[in-house]
């Protein structure tokens, strides 16, 4: 199914001129509760203070020594010695969390070869075509838990076919179902990806949302990477668009951690090399901005704003997911995050029906994904009933 999402909120836009009941589910950046985009001003202020030196010269290709221990203490955190300990690693600037996963489809999958995604995925199609790679999918979910035999099943698969095999997952909050891995099953998939020894491994760990995550270690997992064997090459793909509430800046960063010191050195100067030759430089402003919340100065407020939004991101899910059991409204596993899918079997179909109610939601293959990042409380308030009473009537 081809959908043009930024087409429907151009409809929810438009109809919000003529109507004062609209609801726009369909946009997928966080707006908090007063209608601020991004939700974390302090980033804003800075952006609107920055000097000249900061905005306008160019960049490092890999964004520059502070930014690279920026990005890596901030993804690790408390976990940041026993990740060095146990890797080599590098960081690259990227344009947001997409030129990361665009670099490491790009530069360590050959032409023709396949890649390991759930069927229930954000849209990494757009990186696999025009890189000439294909998507390989495994069910996501068995009930509402991690599917692990159809994982294991459609990895030994790939791992017949290909001596190197590329395994994506997105958690915590993954996109677009919201749903986030137990511990256990993340250590579960971690032992799973071991076993392949015979292979080379390489695991695409997107974390765009980590941020967002109601667990409350939210770098655990990050921390249990120390237990994946040499076969296995780590890359790490961060959205400073989610964290920053910066969307529109690309920032973003590649981590790439490895024991194996050639692969790794190999594994940067591609990554270098296909960012001076495809986008250049992460754009200045974004390098710097993200530098400027680890200030001193600033990172009180910045910490204090995120955890603000990502409180308001868990309360909405809660509203929601509490009121659709009430309802019974079918949703895919949801723990929380930015967005959650209402199972429904013909989803355009319903997609439809909701515009004409003045609901604009995004179809997608296993019903209709309802950005819950940008509804207000208030707007969720009652939206389970509503999405019931006009998708399932007929
Ligand atoms: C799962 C996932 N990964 C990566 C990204 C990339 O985000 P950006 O390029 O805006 O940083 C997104 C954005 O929606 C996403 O949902």
């Amino acid at each position: 199914m081809i959908i043009d999402i930024l087409q429907i909120s151009r409809d929810a836009r438009e109809a919000k001129h003529r109507f004062d009941d609209v609801i726009d589910c369909s946009i997928g950046m966080f707006i908090d509760e007063d209608g601020f985009v991004g939700g974390l001003p302090v980033v804003f202020d800075a952006f609107k203070h920055m000097p000249p030196e900061l905005l306008i010269p160019y960049p490092s290709v890999d964004g520059g020594q502070p930014f690279k221990d920026n990005v890596f203490k901030w993804v690790f955190q408390a976990y940041e010695q026993k990740i060095q300990d146990s890797f080599n690693y590098f960081v690259c600037a990227t344009p947001g969390g997409s030129g990361a996963v665009a670099a490491v489809l790009r530069t360590q999958v050959p032409k023709g070869e396949q890649v390991l995604v759930s069927d229930i995925r954000w849209q990494y199609d757009r990186f696999s075509e025009p890189a000439g790679i294909f998507l390989h999918s495994h069910e996501l979910f068995d009930g509402d838990k991690f599917n692990f035999a159809s994982f294991k099943k459609e990895l030994s698969y790939l791992c017949k076919k290909q001596n190197k095999v590329v395994v994506i997952v997105n958690d915590p909050c993954q996109n677009p179902s919201g749903y986030t891995l137990t511990f256990e099953e993340w250590e579960q998939i971690l032992s799973i990806l071991n076993e392949h020894s015979s292979n080379e491994i390489v695991l695409l760990y997107d974390i765009a949302y980590i941020d967002y995550s109601c667990e409350i270690d939210q770098r655990r997992k990050a921390s249990a990477l120390v237990n994946l064997k040499d076969h296995v090459q780590i890359f790490v793909t961060f959205s400073g668009s989610k964290t920053f509430g910066a969307y529109g800046m690309r920032m973003g960063a590649l981590i790439g951690l490895s024991r194996k010191a050639d692969f790794l050195k190999d594994a940067r100067e591609k990554v270098l090399a296909l960012a001076r030759g495809m986008w250049s430089a992460t754009p200045t402003p974004a390098i710097e901005l993200l530098n400027l919340m680890f200030e001193e100065e600033r990172k009180p407020d910045f910490l204090q704003g995120l955890a603000k939004a990502r409180q308001t991101i868990i309360r909405r899910g809660h509203l929601f997911l509490k009121q659709a059991q009430e309802v019974d409204l079918p949703l895919v596993p949801y723990i929380n995050g930015f967005y959650t899918i209402v199972k429904c079997p013909n989803s355009y179909a319903c997609y439809e029906k909701l515009a004409k109610n003045h609901i604009y939601a995004v179809p997608v293959e296993q019903g209709i994904r309802i950005a819950l990042c940008s509804l207000s409380l208030k707007d969720i308030d009652g939206l389970a009933l509503k999405l019931k009473s006009i998708m399932f009537c007929s």
